[in-house]
């Protein structure tokens, strides 16, 4: 992600994860209401895992905030206290993170209703969720928007496949990607999916509930579906900057985005019990 808060950062240019944040803002809420209402914690442990360095994390927790002003009808000096993780790669700009945690905390973000907000504690987490995180049994809510496409680590052996350009100039698949890529990075999905599950499971409260919001594929047949038209224009317009040598000369396009690897339908509640 790109760095700062100028024209190109992440920060300035995170809209299409805004979009979907607002549009699953409902599953969120609902989960943190009945965290709270059912366990009823004196502090309550939340995990925003991929949440990059830009505004929809303060989003997200000033959406769990709204929340718990809005179920917790006691006084503040025994009501929930709120933990903030906030997790992303140790790469991440965090500087940049907390200057705009720093704007978010001035304003009262619930100024206008009747109960004060939660006393609430923010930390940063650089690490990769594909790791022990928290310790067992901590994490009431886990969050996490727009980042489970991304991949643990680049195919085995890839280095080696290189010289044959793995996937040809495309950044998704193609009609001339081979069933044998294709299967290479589905192996690693649910390699990597099964993974991130097993460690939240560890780490999650009994009760606890998780709000994992990422791309899906409607279509059983890879090789179909709207990204790839618009992947495939993409990387002809690519292309064609490498041809104008607007981009470097040398530049060979190894990039592969395969966001859709399973196929998904509407929306899955996942509970620990
Ligand atoms: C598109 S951004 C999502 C940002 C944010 N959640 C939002 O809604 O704006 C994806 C983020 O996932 C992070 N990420 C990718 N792999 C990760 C991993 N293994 N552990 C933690 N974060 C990861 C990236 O560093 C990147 O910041």
């Amino acid at each position: 992600m790109a760095d700062g808060e100028g024209e190109w950062s992440y920060s300035k240019n995170s809209r299409r994860p805004e979009i979907y944040f607002r549009e699953t803002k409902p599953v969120v809420e609902n989960a943190i209401k009945e965290v709270y209402t059912t366990l009823l914690p004196k502090t309550m442990i939340i995990g925003d895992l991929a949440c990059a360095a830009g505004p929809n994390t303060l989003l997200f927790m000033s959406s769990v905030i709204s929340t718990i002003v809005e179920h917790c009808k006691s006084s503040r000096d025994d009501s929930v206290e709120l933990q903030f993780f906030l997790n992303d790669l140790p790469g991440n700009d965090f500087n940049e993170l907390f200057r705009l945690i720093e704007k978010f905390r001035r304003p009262n973000i619930t100024g206008e209703r009747a109960h004060l907000p939660p006393f609430y504690y923010i930390q940063g987490l650089p690490e990769s969720y594909y790791n022990r995180l928290f310790p067992r049994e901590s994490v009431h809510i886990f969050h996490s928007s727009y980042g489970l496409h991304w991949r643990s680590q680049e195919l085995e052996g890839l280095e080696s496949w290189r010289k044959t350009y793995l996937n040809e100039d495309n950044i998704y698949i193609t009609k001339t990607t081979t069933p044998f890529v294709v299967k290479q990075f589905q192996k690693l999905f649910y390699k990597d999916f099964s993974l991130f599950l097993k460690l939240r499971h560890e780490e999650l409260v009994h009760g606890g509930q998780m709000v994992l919001i990422f791309n899906g594929r409607k279509d059983e047949d890879v090789y179909n579906g709207d990204l790839n038209k618009l992947f495939a224009l993409v990387a002809i317009a690519l292309k064609s900057l490498v041809l104008k040598v607007v981009v470097y000369v040398n530049y060979c396009i190894v990039v592969f985005l395969l966001i859709f690897i399973s196929r998904c339908e509407g929306r899955h509640e996942v509970k620990k019990f």
